[in-house]
């Protein structure tokens, strides 16, 4: 049976293509907030026997989790086979550790929530950083969709004289495998953060570079700090201004703006949440990750299903 996707308000776009992507039907959900803030939700298809694709980008994931619970809750008690979440943003994965004493480490706690409410989960590039893979986080399958090689056709496309820049170390596990991908030259940058919104950064030497587009990669842009950092960094250095290519558009609060007004060329971002950025299509990449999951108890991927 075709698995039936189901968007979470916002989502119907991604959903859309998605469903194109993977041959699925897309069904519908009414969602809304009742007078007192409890949620409301309906499903407006029949799911016995089919497995759910939910779709649901978790920018805001406070405000999203119950929602989803109940929606993935309704569908299994209708009937669904299983039900996975599609979440090409993942939320809650910075805090990875205790960083001070009494602190709650949100990225094992927010995976144990998904996962009680969810079968399979696919995602696209998670922010790993000290866990070394999903699977460290969730008991329920997972699956990875990677954004580096559309970030890395879209700079040989529009930017053929680039340079890539990783704003710190640990972007390096994305940008020197766009950078390979482009065929241009990599730089990484180390970079302080001193707080939320106090960011530094320092460059090594950039003589071979010189001459060359800047193009800075990351894998969130949230408050755009590290961004500006490295934007302005650039300009100090005497670079043409910089294209700045995230791959998750967080953006908190005028975050966009104050990017942009910092001197970038061009900002541009993946589809993994909705914004006018978004310039970068990543439904191929996730279907792929669908298709890639096991159907059954023995974990097995579906026959003819071609591995990620
Ligand atoms: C950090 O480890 C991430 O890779 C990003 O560099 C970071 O999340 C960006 O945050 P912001 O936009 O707030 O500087």
């Amino acid at each position: 049976m075709t698995r039936l996707v189901l968007p979470s308000p916002g989502n119907e776009a991604f959903a859309s293509s998605l469903a194109r992507e993977i041959g699925a039907e897309v069904g519908g959900v009414e969602s809304r907030r009742f007078p007192d803030d409890e949620t409301y939700v309906r499903l407006l298809c029949d799911v016995a026997g089919r497995e759910v694709v939910v779709v649901a980008s978790l920018r805001g994931p406070d405000r999203l989790f119950l929602p989803l619970a109940f929606l993935a809750d309704a569908a299994r008690d209708l009937g669904a086979a299983r039900v996975g979440l599609v979440a090409p943003y993942l939320a809650y994965m910075r805090q990875d550790a205790r960083f001070r004493p009494g602190e709650a480490v949100t990225s094992r706690t927010f995976a144990r929530l998904l996962g009680s409410a969810f079968d399979w989960l696919v995602t696209v590039d998670p922010h790993l950083h000290r866990h070394r893979g999903l699977a460290e986080l969730y008991a329920v399958p997972t699956r990875v969709a990677h954004a580096a090689p559309s970030v890395a056709e879209w700079i040989r496309r529009e930017v053929p004289d680039a340079f890539v820049l990783g704003p710190d170390e640990e972007s390096a596990q994305w940008t020197s495998d766009v950078a390979a991908r482009a065929g241009v030259p990599h730089v990484v940058l180390a970079k302080i953060r001193g707080g939320d919104r106090y960011v530094s950064v320092s460059a090594p030497d950039l003589d071979a570079v010189r001459g060359r587009t800047p193009v800075v990669v990351d894998d969130i842009v949230s408050t755009a700090r590290t961004m500006i950092a490295a934007v302005r960094m650039l300009g100090e250095k005497g670079f043409a201004d910089a294209v700045c290519v995230g791959v998750h558009a967080v953006f908190a609060e005028r975050a966009y703006e104050e990017l942009s007004a910092a001197g970038a060329a061009r900002v541009v971002t993946c589809d993994t949440i909705p914004h006018e950025t978004n310039a970068i299509g990543l439904t191929r990449a996730v279907g792929d990750a669908v298709r890639f999951l096991p159907r059954d108890q023995s974990g097995a991927p579906a026959a003819g299903d071609g591995a990620h």
